[in-house]
C-alpha cells in the first residue's frame, strides 16, 4: 500500500471519544474529504495523521512504513487550518518562505520559490504584499503557497474556506482541486459541506459520531448510500420508513413498492428505508405509467428559477419532486397529485 493506511484508529480525550474503529485505506495521489456534521471526529483524524495527536489505539502507516509516534515535523506534511496562523508582519512571499528559511534556504532561491508558489495560487507578483493588505481569499491562497512550498508528501486542510463566501469558496474548490491534480499530492480537506466534499474528492469518507459510515468515490456515495444518514447527508434525499416484503418489493403503509435490490441480508419483514432522490421523483400526468405510485397533495411549490421543487404530503411525510423549469409540473397548492417512483430510483438502506 503506498498510501496511507489507519488501521484499528481510536482517540479518546478523558471520558470523550473523538474517534473509534477507524479502518482506512487512503490512496497515494488522490483527493480525500472527511465529510461529516461538527464534533463528528474530523479534525481528531486529520490531527491523528498529521502526527499533532498520538491515536489511544491502533497504528497509522505511510507508504507501508509505521508513523504512528513519528512527530510531525519529520511526517513531510504541509497544514493549512481554518484559522490560519500567517505571520502578520510578513509580507506574502516571506509567509510562504518561511520554512524555506528555517530550512537555510538562501534568499534568492527562498525568493524564487515565493514567486512561483503564488503564480500556482493565481497571485502572481505579490510577494512584497503586507498580509494586512490581503483579501480573506488572498490570504487563504497564501496559506496553501506556504503549505505547499517544503514539497510535502501529505496536504493536510481543515475546512480551509468555511470562513470565505458562497462564491470565493466555489471558485477555490475548483482552483485547489486543479492545483491537486497538477501536483498529485495526496491531500485531505476536512469539511461539513457535502458540495464541496463532491466536487473536489476522489474519494470521500463520511462520518458520523466517531465513527466512519461510508468510504467511496462521491458519485457511488450518492447513488448508493449505505444508510439513511448517508442518504440524507449526502445531497438531499426523500426517506420513507418500510418493510422488506420480497428481493424486489418494500411495503410503506398501505403500499407495495418496487425497488432494485435489497441490502445483501435483509429478510422480508425487517425495517429498512428507501431513498429516493428528489430529481428521481416526478409528478405524473393524466394516466402516465410508473413503476411505483404514492399519491398526496400538493403542500408547497418552491421556485427559484433555475429549478422547482414541489412538495407532496404522503400520509404525513412529505416527499419532494425537483424538475427543471421547463418540466414544471402543471399543478398548484392543494392538489391531489400522483408522484411516480422508478424502481431503480428506491435505494433501500439500513435505518
Ligand atoms: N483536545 C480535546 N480535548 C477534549 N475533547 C476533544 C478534544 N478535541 C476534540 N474533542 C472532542 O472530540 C470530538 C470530536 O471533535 P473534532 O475532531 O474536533 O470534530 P469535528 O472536527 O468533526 O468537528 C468532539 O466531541 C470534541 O469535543
Ligand atoms: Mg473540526
Amino acid at each position: 500500500m503506498d498510501g496511507i493506511t489507519l488501521s484499528g484508529i481510536q482517540k479518546r480525550y478523558g471520558s470523550v471519544t473523538a474517534v473509534t474503529d477507524i479502518n482506512l485505506d487512503l490512496p497515494q495521489g488522490k483527493f480525500i474529504s472527511f465529510l461529516g456534521p461538527s464534533g463528528c471526529g474530523k479534525t481528531t483524524l486529520l490531527r491523528l495523521i498529521a502526527g499533532l495527536e498520538v491515536p489511544t489505539q491502533g497504528s497509522i502507516s505511510l507508504e507501508g512504513k509505521d508513523i504512528t509516534r513519528v512527530a510531525t515535523h519529520q511526517r513531510n506534511v504541509g497544514m493549512v487550518f481554518q484559522s490560519l496562523a500567517l505571520f502578520p508582519h510578513l509580507s506574502a512571499g516571506e509567509n510562504i518562505a518561511y520554512g524555506l528559511r528555517v530550512r537555510g534556504v538562501d534568499r534568492q532561491a527562498r525568493r524564487r520559490k515565493a514567486e512561483e508558489l503564488l503564480e500556482m495560487v493565481q497571485l502572481p507578483g505579490l510577494a512584497d504584499r503586507d498580509i494586512k493588505q490581503l483579501s480573506g481569499g488572498q490570504r487563504q491562497r497564501v496559506a496553501i503557497a506556504r503549505a505547499l512550498a517544503l514539497e510535502p508528501k501529505l496536504f493536510l486542510l481543515d475546512e480551509p474556506l468555511s470562513s470565505l463566501d458562497a462564491n470565493l469558496r466555489e471558485e477555490l474548490q475548483v482552483e485547489l482541486r486543479m492545483l491537486q491534480e497538477r501536483l498529485a499530492i495526496t491531500t485531505i480537506i476536512v469539511t461539513h459541506d457535502q458540495r464541496e466534499a463532491m466536487t473536489m474528492s476522489d474519494l470521500v469518507v463520511v462520518m458520523s459520531t466517531a465513527r466512519v459510515q461510508q468510504t467511496g468515490p462521491p458519485l457511488e456515495i450518492y447513488r448508493h448510500p449505505s444508510n439513511s444518514f448517508v442518504a440524507d447527508f449526502i445531497g438531499s434525499s426523500n426517506l420513507l420508513d418500510a418493510i422488506i416484503e420480497s428481493d424486489q418489493s418494500v411495503r410503506i403503509g398501505q403500499n407495495r413498492l418496487e425497488v432494485a435490490a435489497i441490502p445483501t441480508g435483509a429478510k422480508p419483514g425487517e425495517e429498512v428505508v428507501i431513498s429516493i432522490r428528489p430529481e428521481d421523483v416526478s409528478v405524473l400526468k393524466n394516466s402516465e405509467h410508473a413503476d411505483n405510485v404514492l399519491e398526496g397533495t400538493v403542500s408547497f411549490i418552491r421556485d427559484v428559477g433555475a429549478s422547482v421543487e414541489t412538495f407532496v404530503d404522503y400520509a404525513g411525510t412529505s416527499i419532494v419532486t425537483i424538475s427543471a423549469p421547463k418540466e414544471r409540473p402543471d399543478v398548484q397548492q392543494g392538489d391531489w397529485v400522483q408522484l411516480g417512483l422508478p424502481a431503480k430510483a428506491c435505494v433501500v438502506v439500513w435505518r
